[in-house]
């Protein structure tokens, strides 16, 4: 079922700022940012070759990393990002299995136009996991 690293996820307090560590003290090439009403984050991605790294702000008043950024002021990691083929077979398999998916149930639209789902951290090793339908 699960395929690809799509990217690692990093909130960051502020996106504007993050963006420009990444280009001009490492040298990345980092996408234009993008708001994500949906998902209550503005996003950027940066291009490490073999994956991308997500560099997430919050976005609106009930943003789901707001609570996280509390606990980690300065950022940190929140979340990875597999591909799978099938996002309704592996919601329904993982499901099966009795993993928790967040919110309700359905895959939203992500970052690149597909659809994602996110996994409860605590059946995952304390990491939160986000599927992509590659
Ligand atoms: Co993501």
């Amino acid at each position: 079922m699960l395929g690809r690293l799509n990217h690692v996820a990093l909130a960051v307090p502020d996106l504007a700022a993050a963006a420009a560590v990444y280009r001009d003290t490492l040298g990345a090439r980092v996408t234009a940012p993008q708001a994500l009403p949906e998902h209550g984050v503005t996003v950027v991605f940066v291009d490490v070759g073999n994956t991308r790294i997500e560099l997430l702000e919050p976005l609106g008043e009930a943003s789901p990393i707001a609570a996280f950024l509390a606990k980690n002021p300065s950022g940190g990691m929140h979340h990875v990002c597999y591909e799978v083929d099938d996002i309704v077979a592996a919601h329904d398999r993982l499901k099966a299995s009795g993993a928790r998916v967040l919110g309700d149930g359905n895959p939203k639209i992500g970052a690149h136009g597909k659809p994602v789902l996110f996994l409860h951290p605590k059946d995952f090793f304390g990491t939160l996991v986000e599927l992509e339908q590659a």
